[in-house]
């Protein structure tokens, strides 16, 4: 996801732009710039690729005295990863950087058009900064300006802004994505996305909230909420340790990232849901023509998506539908008609066994389509069509964000493919898509939830095995939880369908035996109960996890009373992560490298 800095003060400006723009490259990026304003003039560079190429264009460019400058690491989302689409993006005399995506662009730079601006890049951000030279045209002021402009924009977004008429002078604007301030004795100002590229330059911090615009200069910061009324700052001492401020004050990665999945999924959201309809601008409307097959192919936990997406397909969109474990498939000759969709999923795009068999369809003619994280990966650059997750980077081996990401995408795409076969009344779409909005909060970890699961989870550390049952959708999910639990706690666990324990797998139960059973109150609720009492009745441990209350668990976890069982499936998602996490920090194992894992198994 992208990175913003920005910097006024007497230091070295350049170096405290490349320097922090160094510490954001944790978030993943594929370009990156900078324009400092200094003495009237405006220098900018940009360069695709790691930061060593911007520094590399920059090593002749000189900053001292005071200077005002913004910086950016791109993470595409609107347009490919060129030069030209890279931040900061300039208008006549003003340059601007932005996190997020302004989800009415369109709209916007038509018009501009209209009115004779031309644009350089396919982003959405120009229009930024296009809208606020025309808004400085008609303005009193250049903040009056800003103000304007922000207040015509619809979507998410961090932006600095920097203008020549201003030359000491950032304005910046938060709704949606992370941004804060750092300030200390020596009257410098620090923007970031996140803490890390503060530390050791800023001795105290605000963080703005959604809604929150306004300017900085040599001596004030100025800061509006979405009423437009003043506010005061709220400043906080910074964090001293870098590696714990990008793990912003979690423990793990892994933890981290779990927290994170209510913004990532929103970013997931954005732009894609109208009132009934689903929009993938990245899909060509004739992908689907012709097709009557969809076959998706991953592995580990992208397989278990593909998994959970099989029931939503064939349930919405009554195309037949089939999964595929990359490693096998490869080598059994499969048969391949070209009605398929070939899908292949994946966090990385580099997974060597789900590459090939990408490379398989696309030799026997099939139509390609990948679900993926890392954009210009190997499987994005291979594939006729691509859907990015946006969950940003994933640091913890244990996938989290990930799959939350690819099944929301898959909710999605099912709605879609739905709407062009004609298998789902616009009702029916208008209800899927309100669900789909209730997701973000769905995920948002709860302290009583969480507490809950750390406490439970010291009588979950020995035991002969785990079995995670679930039907129907819940079936992946746990066989994803029993994943997720084998990988950091190196415990044994199963993922099974819950109808099936009684032919073979129940001669295991015994005290010893702990099942985690999900019990999601709006879809088959009786027969899962049935099949835990079974369980029960032999003596296995059982946690439930469920809305509602069941009397014959030794320990349950409750989820919130729901609308729909996509929304159980969620919030149980968190439940069965924070147990593997919980269960795994009791272990005293490394969390986020476990042993004998790769991040991304480039090897077959
Ligand atoms: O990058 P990919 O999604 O293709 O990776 C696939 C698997 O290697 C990955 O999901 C693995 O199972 C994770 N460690 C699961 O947590």
């Amino acid at each position: 996801m992208c990175g913003i800095v920005g910097y006024l003060g007497k230091q070295n400006t350049k170096e405290i732009l490349l320097d922090g723009l160094k510490e954001l490259e944790y978030r993943g990026y594929d370009s990156a710039g900078i324009a400092v304003l200094q003495n009237n003039n405006f220098s900018n560079f940009k360069a695709i690729g790691k930061l060593i190429n911007l520094e590399e264009k920059t090593k002749n460019f000189i900053t001292n005295d005071f200077a005002i400058g913004i910086g950016h690491t791109r993470w595409a989302t609107h347009g490919k990863p060129t030069e030209l689409n890279a931040h900061p993006h300039v208008g006549e005399s003003s340059y601007v950087v932005h996190n997020g995506i302004i989800e009415n662009y369109v709209k916007l730079k038509k018009s501009l058009e209209n009115d004779g601006v031309k644009f350089l890049s396919q982003t959405d951000t120009e229009v930024i900064v296009h809208q606020f030279e025309k808004n400085l045209k008609a303005s009193l002021s250049a903040f009056e300006a800003f103000e304007k402009t922000i207040f015509e924009l619809e979507g998410a977004y961090a932006i600095l802004l920097v203008t020549k008429g201003e030359n000491e002078t950032i304005f910046f604007a938060k709704h949606g994505s992370p941004m804060l301030v750092g300030i200390n004795d020596e009257d410098e100002k620090y923007f970031a996305s996140s803490d890390t590229p503060l530390i050791g330059h800023a001795t105290q911090v605000n963080y703005f909230e959604d809604g929150d615009y306004g300017y900085v200069n040599k001596n004030e910061i100025a800061i509006f909420d979405k009423t437009r009324t003043k506010k005061e700052a709220l400043f906080t001492q910074i964090a001293t340790n870098r590696l714990s401020a990008q793990k912003d004050g979690f423990r793990f990665f892994m933890e981290k990232e779990i927290y994170e999945q209510s913004d990532v999924i929103a970013d997931t959201l954005l732009g894609r849901l109208s009132e009934d309809s689903i929009t993938f601008n990245e899909l060509d409307p004739n992908l689907f023509d012709g097709i009557n097959e969809i076959k998706l192919c991953a592995c580990g936990t992208s397989y278990h998506s593909a998994l959970s997406a099989s029931y939503m397909f064939e349930r919405y969109t009554k195309i037949r539908c089939s999964v595929e474990i990359a490693s096998e498939f490869r080598y059994r000759e499969p048969l391949m008609c070209k009605d398929t969709l070939f899908v292949v999923i994946s966090q990385s795009g580099e997974t060597a066994d789900t590459l090939e068999t990408l490379k398989m369809a696309k030799k026997a003619g099939l139509k390609t389509l990948v679900v993926c994280n890392v954009d210009n990966s190997s499987m994005v650059r291979l594939a006729d069509a691509c859907i990015l997750t946006r969950a940003g980077i994933e640091k913890g081996v244990a996938s989290t964000k990930a799959f939350a990401t690819q099944v929301t995408v898959f909710w999605m795409l099912s709605i879609y493919v739905a709407e062009v076969k004609n298998t789902m009344d616009s009702q029916q779409r208008a209800k899927q898509i309100h669900l789909l909005r209730e997701v973000p909060a769905s995920v948002k970890v709860t302290d009583v939830m969480h507490e809950r699961i750390k406490r439970l989870s010291k009588r979950y550390l020995h035991g002969h095995g785990f079995f995670f049952i679930g039907r129907d959708i819940f079936f992946p999910l746990a066989l994803e939880g029993a994943l997720k639990l084998k990988e950091i706690s190196y415990l044994h666990a199963e993922g099974y369908p819950s109808g099936e324990m009684k032919h073979g797998p129940i001669a295991l139960a015994d005290p010893e035996l702990f099942t985690i059973a999900l019990l999601p109150q709006h879809l088959l609720y009786e027969k899962s109960k049935s099949n835990v009492e079974e369980l029960s009745a032999r003596d296995s441990t059982i946690c439930a996890i469920s809305a509602i209350d069941f009397d014959k668990a030794d320990d349950f976890i409750q989820i919130s009373t729901c609308q729909d069982y996509m929304l159980e499936f969620f919030e149980m998602m968190v439940a069965v992560q924070l147990l593997s996490l919980e269960i795994s920090v009791r272990l005293g194992n490394d969390v986020d490298m476990p042993r004998n894992l790769a991040k991304s198994v480039t090897v077959e």
